[in-house]
Formats: structure tokens, sequence, C-alpha cells
């Protein structure tokens, strides 16, 4: 084995700290957390509460539904993070800046990441603003909370860092890396249901089999995402 490697230091705020690790616990991810590849601190927000009531939410000013997290909970469970807390500080959010492969890319390169976890209608906007922190969306629809988000997030950044996934040829090579989809995969019987696969997989011609891989990649991706082959095109021209 080669020399000690410094964990990625991943620390959650959360309303519900017994989601964690939940599925980052299980497969090469949870196996790199056994060998503290990276580290997990959860900060349970309740225990930062003012009352006996251990609340940390409360109705909105100017009426509606639902209940927002308080600016002075939320401040107290952040200044106790102290040397915790490396890297970026994001609240997961619907309204924020959409998560991108490029941003997970450029996070794997930090020592570590901190993550707001909300619920209920939201966080107190000042919080956010004289904090100066950071929101991130992983997509267009709307969860109950920022827990499977941040676990989203988590996944996609910890796959990428050195020693978790076993060949780091498959991750050069996926949907994204390049800007496109991933062409498609066969494996055997050769022969399924009356569906042989692709002839030149089987050739053993290793520029066709490239060069196959390419097309197709560039077919699915014309044909699926037009926002994405558009973008292609531009990097290309
Ligand atoms: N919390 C609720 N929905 C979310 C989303 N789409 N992205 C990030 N955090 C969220």
């Amino acid at each position: 084995m080669g020399g000690r490697v410094i964990p990625f230091q991943t620390t959650i705020l959360t309303l519900f700290p017994s989601m964690f690790p939940g599925p980052l616990g299980q497969s090469l991810i949870g196996k790199a957390l056994a060998e503290k590849l990276w580290d997990l601190a959860i900060i349970d927000i309740r225990e930062f509460s003012f009352n006996a009531y251990k609340s940390v939410d409360d109705t909105p000013f100017g009426g509606g539904a639902g209940m927002v997290l308080r600016p002075d909970v939320l401040d107290a469970a952040y200044q106790s993070l102290q040397e915790k807390a490396v890297g970026p500080f994001y609240y997961l959010s619907p309204r924020g800046t959409p998560l991108t492969q490029e941003k997970l890319v450029s996070l794997s390169q930090e020592a570590g990441v901190t993550l707001l976890c909300g619920r209920y209608e939201g966080v107190d906007e000042r919080f956010l603003q004289k904090r100066g922190i950071e929101e991130v969306s992983i997509g267009d629809y709307i969860l109950s909370g920022g827990e499977l988000a941040a676990m989203v997030l988590l996944d996609g950044v910890l796959r990428l860092r050195p020693g978790i996934l076993g060949s780091k040829e498959s991750i050069l090579d996926e949907s994204f890396s390049n800007g496109l989809l991933e062409y498609p995969h066969y494996t055997r019987p050769q022969v399924w249901e009356g569906e042989a696969v692709p002839e030149v997989l089987v050739s053993g011609h290793h520029a066709r089999i490239c060069h196959w891989r390419q097309e197709m990649a560039e077919k699915i991706t014309r044909e699926r995402r037009p926002d994405l082959w558009h973008l292609y095109e531009q990097r290309k021209n």
C-alpha cells in the first residue's frame, strides 16, 4: 500500500442525523468510509436549539404554509464547526446553482465539503446572506429535504477521489467527462433473445471499436440531449 491518504472531510448539518451514512455506507464508497479514505461528521441542528422544546423553526413572517429554520439556531450550529468544516459550504436547495459533473470534479480536488440540509419551507434568508452561503440544486424538482440531495452530491464527489473506485479509466471514459452520453455496453451471452451484439465489438479490432463507440456516443447524445450536443459542437469548433 502507498502512503496514508488524508481523508476527504465531509460535514453535514441536518435535523435527521440518522439518515446518514445511509446509502453512502454501502458498496465501494461505504468501504472507503470504513477505510477512512473519507470522513463523515454529522451535526444535529436540533442540539443548537435555545429552548426546552428543542424547537429549531418558526412560522414565516408574512404568513403562508410551513415553517422556516431560525437563523440564530442555524448560526449556533455553523459556529460550532470550526476546524471540522474544510472546503466550500453549500446549502442544498432547489433554488441553487445546478450541480454539474464539472463542479463535482472541482469539489473532488478540495480538502472536503460542508453541506446544510434544509427541511420544511426553507431557512431564514438572513442566515444565507450574512454567512455568504452558496446554494446548490441537484435538479429542477422538489425533494422534501436536502438530505437526499446531499447524498447525491457526496456520492458524485467521492467516486472521483483517488483510491475509491477501482479503475481510473472507467471514470475518464464515462458520460459527461467528454461532454457526450455513453455508448451502449454489451456482455455475454453473445446472442440473447435472438439479438446478437454488434459485430464490431467481437472483431478484436481496437481502432474500429473506438471509432464505433465514438459514433454511437455522438448519435445517442444528438437524439436524447440536443442541449448537450449543441455544447459539444460549440466546444469542438
Ligand atoms: N432540497 C429539496 N429539493 C432539492 C433539490 N432539487 N436540490 C437540492 N436540494 C433540494
